[in-house]
């Protein structure tokens, strides 16, 4: 599991929905480095996808509407972060039918999706929380 208890918020919601997208993120690049054929692969694959594109707009909603319920100064920047995520997100996966399925895309998409979502989680989301706990709020104490 990547996952570290660190990546914590402190606030449940949030921290649960970071945690459920570390797994998915994980078990989409297991399926992708399986010895399956690429064929065997490919429905595994657009289900992640599907849910991917789901579950990372109604998160980075929910961590929004956080931040604002806190104030918190870096809100604009930090929406700009998702909206470019949720781009990325959108224009691979049209990239993906219109390649007819194509591994390379594939390969290359999940390797950086784990790589954001480490950055971001461990960064960028980390500085709400120092925020949160600096001005008293919610937080993990930290
Ligand atoms: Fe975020």
């Amino acid at each position: 599991m990547l996952w570290k208890d660190k990546y914590e918020l402190g606030v449940a919601v949030i921290d649960a929905q970071h945690k459920e997208l570390f797994k998915r993120v994980e078990s989409f690049l297991h399926v992708l480095r399986a010895k399956d054929s690429w064929e065997e692969k490919i429905p595994a694959l657009n289900e992640t996808l599907e849910f991917m594109k789901r579950y990372v707009v109604e998160h980075f909603r929910d961590e929004e509407d956080y931040q604002q319920s806190i104030n918190y100064p870096g809100y604009k920047a930090h929406k700009q972060i998702h909206d470019d995520m949720v781009n990325y997100v959108l224009e691979v996966s049209q990239q993906y039918e219109q390649a007819n399925n194509s591994e390379h895309l594939m390969q290359q998409f999940g390797g950086r999706l784990l790589a954001w979502l480490i950055n971001h989680v461990a960064a960028e989301d980390q500085l709400i929380a120092d925020y949160a706990n600096k001005k008293g709020m919610s937080g993990n104490g930290r």
